[in-house]
């Protein structure tokens, strides 16, 4: 809770105990008023109370205001006994001054494993690795703002049937090494088809696949050929995106510890056989009140699954890494496959006491509410859609900002900004399980609930304070209207938004924040008109405000890995 929030809550409460009302545990007595005209702080606490103690909701609330001893707080009773709060000038700004909203430190953060991005080798990334890779980015940073010892890996799918694909195809058509990213595009499609129609050469793709997964010479030196080539693309791809990684681990780097992680679960008698495949059963765990299959460790034809190099990645992020926590920023859709892995790192105890949690996302819809695709049915290129996004960005500026003086690069620039805000604001502000509607004339108008309305506000506040000359830095903050009063209410929620945020892993609660305090320090700056206010003091508390909104913001670019540009 903010210290604010905190303050006010336990002048209530200390008055609340004086009546002789007893306060349960957890309580949460005031919250953001719903009319901050006529509050600043709301407690229905007394309506609550009413039917406990047989008693009329307004005499509670009159008695908890009449034993009420604070200079600090006004309180009036509203309806029934709803209770009003306001806060007074100084004891706000007083609050506000003593706010720190800088990185936290913990004594003995935890370390946390965040698996984010996903993207396969060789086939191109789309839209679901965007979301992965920027709710990913966001809350990594969010975790490390929040003082936590965190690591990002991307978890490359780089080990499965898709490389004997290629590999396959490789050699049949005596390809050229190395490839380039789009010989290597079309390859994947096309032998992803013909290995569903064509028998005997999804059997050769099995084939390479297990010589590959055993080392074999020369198909390790054509993977690592391709898989160059693909990494190389994926990293300018995330580079724009500002998304980056510490690990660059794939699947193929849980190969040993599969191997010796099968012959272990074999010997200890928990995986046993089922139609020649091995599995480990997973009866007495179901999900959601619902049966779930089995886990299968090796398939009949003896191959390795997904859900065995999950299981082994893990096995490494805790016996080496010393995870305390792991996260897991992949589609809802695989919830059952992280059910499954979290299960068996349970039953066959490599789980220790490691928390573990799939932080699922839904889906981007096309306009037509259906999940986006291009016109012929595939999966749209996040590089295309990037670039695409990128095109209007330049037009917008060029059409919004007044960039007479700026340079090509300047604009260009600029552009990346606006564009890359527009795509990440508008995935960051819907809560991370619910899908959304990709609109992009939507996402990067500067006006409403956007990327490029919040650098536009940040700019104004860095333009603003490039063309003052005084020294605020010391200024006292001195509340003299309702505008003023309102951004310094806001500011004091910022801590408590970064806590509820993180505890929900929930960015949205963060962003959405953002645009609140956007809209109110746009109402402020038109109302007080900040550097031609004659009371000096005033000038510079207003001053102040706005450098403490523009540091707001920026700790939020700083989270969620967008650019504020100098002007705009
Ligand atoms: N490569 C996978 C895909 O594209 C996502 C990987 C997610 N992470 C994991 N540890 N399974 O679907």
């Amino acid at each position: 809770m903010s210290l604010l929030k905190e303050t006010i809550e336990k002048i209530i409460k200390d008055s609340i105990i004086k009546c002789g009302i007893e306060l349960p545990d957890n309580i949460q007595i005031i919250k953001d008023s719903d009319r901050p005209d006529l509050s600043d702080f709301q407690s229905n606490i007394a309506m609550i109370f009413s039917k406990q103690l047989h008693k009329n909701p307004k005499q509670i609330a009159q008695d908890i205001v009449s034993n009420i001893d604070s200079k600090d707080i006004q309180i009036s009773i509203d309806g029934p006994g709803f209770i009003n709060i306001k806060v007074n000038n100084d004891f706000l700004s007083e609050i506000l001054t003593t706010e720190d909203f800088n990185k936290r430190h913990l004594d003995t953060p935890k370390k946390i494993i965040i698996d984010y991005g996903g993207p396969n080798v060789a086939k191109s990334l789309h839209v679901g690795h965007l979301r992965s890779s920027i709710i990913g980015e966001s809350l990594k940073n969010l975790a490390r703002f929040k003082g936590y010892d965190v690591v990002g890996d991307i978890h490359i799918g780089d080990w499965g049937l898709p490389m004997g694909m290629i590999i396959a195809t490789i050699k049949e058509e005596k390809l050229q090494l190395p490839l380039s990213v789009s010989d290597l595009n079309k390859i994947y499609p096309f032998a992803s088809k013909r290995s569903k129609e064509d028998e005997k050469f999804m059997s050769v793709v099995q084939e390479e696949t297990k010589k590959l997964q055993n080392k074999d010479k020369e198909n390790i030196a054509i993977w690592s050929s391709f898989k160059n080539t693909s990494v190389a693309d994926i990293k300018k791809t995330l580079d724009i995106l500002n998304v980056d990684f510490d690990l660059f681990y794939g699947e193929s780097d849980a190969n040993d510890d599969v191997n010796y992680l099968v012959s272990e679960f074999r010997q200890k008698g928990i995986s046993t056989q089922s139609e020649g495949a091995e599995i480990i059963d997973l009866k007495d765990y179901p999900m959601d009140n619902s049966p779930v299959p089995p886990f299968i460790m090796v398939k009949s034809n003896g191959a390795v699954m997904y859900g065995m190099t999950d299981v082994a990645t893990l096995y490494d992020r805790i016996e080496r890494q010393h995870a305390d926590i792991v996260w897991y920023v992949v589609d809802s859709r695989q919830a059952l496959h992280f059910h499954q892995v979290f299960s068996v790192a349970e039953i066959t105890k490599i789980k220790k006491n490691t928390q573990l949690e799939h932080l699922g996302f839904g889906s981007v819809l096309g306009v037509d509410g259906k999940p986006l695709k291009t016109r012929s049915g595939d999966n749209v290129a996040l590089m295309d859609l990037i670039n695409d996004t990128l095109k209007i960005a330049e037009q917008k500026v060029s059409e919004n900002v007044k960039t007479k003086d700026l340079s090509e690069a300047e604009k260009k620039d600029i552009a990346t900004s606006v564009g890359i805000s527009a795509i990440k604001f508008a995935d960051l502000i819907n809560p991370r399980t619910t899908d959304y509607i990709f609109n992009l004339e939507k996402f990067i108008s500067f006006e409403g609930k956007t990327g490029p309305y919040i650098l536009y506000t940040a700019v104004r506040i860095k333009s603003l304070l490039r063309e003052n000359n005084t020294d605020f830095k010391d200024s006292k903050i001195i509340l003299s209207n309702s505008y003023d009063k309102a951004l310094a209410i806001k500011l004091c929620n910022f801590n408590e938004i970064i806590d509820r945020a993180f505890d929900a892993r929930a960015i949205h609660i963060l962003t959405q924040y953002i645009y609140e305090l956007a809209t109110i320090f746009n109402d402020f700056y038109h109302n007080c008109r900040i550097l031609s206010e004659e009371n000096n003091d005033i000038k510079n508390s207003w001053l102040k405000l706005s450098s403490m909104t523009l540091k707001v913001f920026e700790i939020f670019a700083n989270i969620i890995k967008i650019n504020i540009p100098e002007r705009m």
